[in-house]
C-alpha cells in the first residue's frame, strides 16, 4: 500500500512540484493551501507523514504540527523560508521530524520523507515489541491494568520536575516502578536517591534529608550535605511519604515548592534541583482526616497520582510474573526447572495476593529452592497458597443467615468482582455467572456501572 502523504503550503507551485514528484515515487499526496484546507482534508483520514509550511495565509503551520503529533502520532517535516528559520528550530523542539530550508532541491526533499518513514517505523516497532512482550525496563505487565500504568508511567516520565505520588498495596511495585520513572526520565544518567521515611526519627531524617552544618548539634563535626543535595540533577525517591513527621513534611512542602532548603543549624537557603517521587501503601486521604498528614502537601504530591493496581484485580500478570520469577531463582540458586505444573498455576490463579508481586516472588523463591526435579508441584507451595482452591470451593453454596442479605447488593458486588477477575472482559465475566454477555450488559444498567 502507498503512503499517504500530505503537504500544506500556500505557494502554488511548490504544491503542483513536489506532489507531481512524489506521485510519480508511488506515495498518494493530498494538497492543501492553508491550515482549513488541511483540517478540512485530515477529517477521516490520516496521513502517513507530512510536509508542513510554516507561514500560511491562515495561521502559523506549527499548530498543525501539534495537532498532528499529539493525537495522530504523524511525523512532520517543515518547510521553511530563511526567515522563519527560527520557528524550524521551535517546530523541532515541538515534536517535528526535520525540516527543509526553501529553496530545496525535490532530491533533498524526497530523501528527508523517505528518512523521516523509516525513522517512524522503527519506532514504532520497537514501541509495539516492547508492549507486546510486556517488560518495560525490568517491570512486568502485559494486563490491561499495568498497561494503562504504563503508559502512564511513559507519559510522565519525561515531564523532569513533575512530582509525581506512587499509591498501591503493599508489594505492588511502587519502588520498581519509581526506579523505572527515573530510568525513562531525561535524568536517567543522574542520581537516584531512594529514602524510607520512616526509617529515622525526626531530628536524624531532617538531616538526612538536608543536611547539616558543622556544629548544628552535638555530634555534628562535620558539614554533612543532604540527600536533597546528593540527588541534584536526579530523582529523590520518598518512600512510605505517609509515615513522615509533620514537622518534616511542612519543610518537605517548602522544598518542593521552590527547590530550596535550609540545612540543620544553616541560615542560607540552598537550591537543589531535585525531582520528588513519593510512594506510601497508605489512603492519604484518611491521614489528612486524622490530622497525621498536611492537607496542603497532599495536594500538592496529589497533582500526579499513580495507582498501581492489586495483583489480584491483574490476575492475567500472574502466569508472566511467576515465569519470569522462576526464570530468576533458577538462575540464582542453579536450578534447572522448565516450569510449573498446570495445578500450581491455577492455585497460583486462584489465591488472593495479600502481599501482591513481594508475596508471589517470596513463594517462587521458596518453590524454586524446595524443587528438585524439572517442574514446580503442589507440594512445594506454602499451605495458605494450596489452600486457595479449596476455599473457593467451600464458598459456595451460599447460605441466608439470621438477619438475611440484600440480593441486589449481593447481585452487584459479585458482577463486579466478575468483571474485576475478567479485567472487563464480559464475556468471560458472564462465564463466570453463568450469564450470557447480554444478560451482563442488563444487569450493567440496571445498576448503572459504566461500561
Ligand atoms: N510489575 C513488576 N514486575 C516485576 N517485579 C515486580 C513488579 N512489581 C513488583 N515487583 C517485585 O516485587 C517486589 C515488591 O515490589 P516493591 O518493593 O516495588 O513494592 P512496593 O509497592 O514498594 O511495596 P511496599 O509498599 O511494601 O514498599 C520487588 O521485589 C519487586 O522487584
Ligand atoms: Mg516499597
Amino acid at each position: 500500500m502507498s503512503e499517504r502523504i500530505l503537504l500544506v503550503d500556500d505557494d502554488d507551485l511548490i504544491r503542483t512540484v513536489v506532489a507531481e514528484r512524489l506521485k510519480r515515487r508511488g506515495y498518494e499526496v493530498c494538497t492543501a493551501r492553508s491550515l482549513a484546507e488541511a483540517r478540512a482534508s485530515l477529517k477521516g483520514t490520516q496521513p502517513d507523514a507530512a510536509l508542513l509550511d510554516i507561514r500560511l495565509p491562515d495561521g502559523d503551520g506549527t499548530e498543525l504540527l501539534e495537532e498532528l503529533t499529539g493525537e495522530g502520532d504523524v511525523p512532520c517535516v517543515m518547510i521553511t523560508a530563511h526567515a522563519t528559520i527560527e520557528s524550524a528550530v521551535e517546530a523541532l523542539k515541538k515534536g517535528a521530524e526535520d525540516y527543509l530550508e526553501k529553496p530545496f532541491s525535490l532530491d533533498r526533499l524526497e530523501a528527508t520523507l523517505a528518512a523521516t518513514l523509516e525513522r517512524t517505523k522503527l519506532r514504532r516497532e520497537v514501541r509495539a515489541l516492547r508492549k507486546a512482550s510486556g517488560v518495560r525496563g525490568g517491570v512486568i505487565g502485559a494486563s490491561p491494568a499495568m498497561r494503562e500504568v504504563l503508559d502512564l508511567v511513559e507519559r510522565v516520565a519525561p515531564a523532569e520536575t513533575a512530582t509525581v505520588l506512587l499509591l498501591g498495596e503493599t508489594g505492588t511495585g511502587k519502588g520498581v516502578m519509581a526506579r523505572l520513572i527515573h530510568d525513562l526520565s531525561p535524568r536517567a544518567e543522574r542520581p537516584f536517591v531512594s529514602v524510607t521515611c520512616s526509617a529515622l526519627a525526626e531530628t536524624l531524617m531532617e538531616s538526612e534529608l538536608f543536611g547539616h552544618e558543622k556544629g548544628a548539634f552535638t555530634d555534628a563535626r562535620t558539614l554533612k550535605r543532604g540527600l536533597v543535595e546528593v540527588a541534584a540533577g536526579g530523582t529523590l525517591f520518598l518512600d512510605e511519604i505517609g509515615e513522615l513527621s509533620l514537622g518534616l513534611q511542612s519543610k518537605l512542602l517548602g522544598f518542593i515548592e521552590d527547590r530550596t532548603f535550609r540545612r540543620v543549624g544553616g541560615t542560607d537557603d540552598l537550591k537543589a534541583d531535585v525531582r520528588v517521587i513519593a510512594a506510601t501503601n497508605r489512603r492519604l486521604e484518611d491521614e489528612v482526616a486524622a490530622g497525621r498528614f498536611r492537607q496542603d502537601l497532599f495536594y500538592r504530591l496529589r497533582v500526579l497520582p499513580i495507582e498501581l493496581p492489586p495483583l489480584r484485580h491483574r490476575r492475567s500478570d500472574v502466569p508472566l510474573l511467576a515465569e519470569t520469577f522462576v526464570q530468576r531463582f533458577n538462575q540464582e540458586f542453579g536450578k534447572r526447572i522448565d516450569g510449573l505444573d498446570p495445578e500450581v498455576l491455577a492455585l497460583l490463579d486462584a489465591y488472593p495476593w495479600p502481599g501482591n508481586v513481594r508475596e508471589l516472588s517470596n513463594v517462587l523463591e521458596r518453590a524454586v529452592l524446595l524443587t528438585e526435579g524439572s517442574e514446580i508441584g503442589v507440594e512445594a507451595l506454602p499451605p495458605e497458597v494450596r489452600g486457595a482452591a479449596e476455599k473457593d470451593e467451600n464458598l459456595g453454596p451460599y447460605t441466608l443467615g439470621p438477619s438475611g442479605i440484600d440480593l441486589e447488593e449481593l447481585e452487584r458486588e459479585l458482577l463486579m468482582e466478575a468483571l474485576r477477575r475478567s479485567e472487563g472482559n464480559r464475556t468471560e465475566a458472564g462465564r463466570l455467572l453463568g450469564l450470557s454477555r447480554h444478560q451482563i450488559r442488563n444487569r450493567l444498567k440496571k445498576y448503572g456501572v459504566e461500561p
